[in-house]
């Protein structure tokens, strides 16, 4: 059986934080270990290192930028993301878009360094190009779900089915998580029934008062 895959991505949430990082991160390292789901985190660039320092579960970027070291002042390198203890970085989010060129760009610069890529799509048809770059997984994000607290896994099943299977006419091996609205255990369930591998969440668990609790529903029904 494959492992479920829960990305928290922290955002710029105040909620999400320096010590609130920590706090959900500490909540995510325990239930991770309960459940055996792989649970991650996203955290603002600088609490980036700590986090990896202090915490077994994996710590993703929340953006990457698919230049090589040298001149280029202002960007995040992937061997900068490397050498912070970062396992991989989340690329074209909905708040953070990039052009098709810089996507590859980015999932290249992560495949040189050994970073897993999470890039995300906002459809059907971008969800099939992002899989024709071969990252190591697409996360489909319908924009305006996001934050919504209407999960796309009930709301809008038909557009992951649909992603699904389109990713899977151009790339058999990526990986694919489903995101926008995810709060509860029915919902990670259903975006596994829906051929998904988990979930990219964010407001339920890091607005939470008790992270704990919610990622504790998020893998009751696995
Ligand atoms: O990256 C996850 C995100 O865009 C979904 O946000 O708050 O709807 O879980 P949210």
């Amino acid at each position: 059986m494959r492992q479920v895959v829960i990305l928290i991505n922290l955002k710029t949430y105040r909620e999400g934080l320096g010590q609130n990082a920590h706090r959900i991160a500490r909540a995510a390292e325990e239930v991770a270990s309960e459940s055996g789901a792989l649970i991650g985190i996203c955290p603002q660039l600088v609490d980036l290192h700590p986090l990896a320092r202090h915490f077994e579960i994996p710590v993703y970027a929340q953006h990457v930028d698919g230049v090589p070291p040298g001149a280029a002042t202002g960007h995040v390198t992937a061997d900068a993301l490397k050498l912070a203890g970062a396992k991989g970085s989340l690329i074209n989010h909905s708040e953070r878009r990039l052009t098709l060129a810089e996507i590859e760009a980015s999932v290249r610069v992560c495949e040189q360094n050994g970073l897993t890529s999470v890039v995300c799509t906002n459809n059907v048809m971008t969800s099939a190009g992002a899989a024709a770059l071969s990252p190591s997984f697409v996360a489909i994000e319908p924009p305006e779900l996001i934050g919504s607290g209407i999960s796309v896994a009930k709301a809008d099943p038909g557009i992951i089915r649909n992603s699904v299977e389109a990713i899977r006419k151009v790339n058999t091996g990526v990986k694919i998580l489903t995101g926008a609205g995810i709060q509860s255990g029915d919902c990670v369930r259903i975006a596994i029934e829906l051929g998904t591998d988990g979930v990219l969440l964010a407001s339920s668990v890091v607005k939470a008062d008790d992270p704990g609790a919610v990622l504790r529903d998020l893998v009751s029904q696995l």
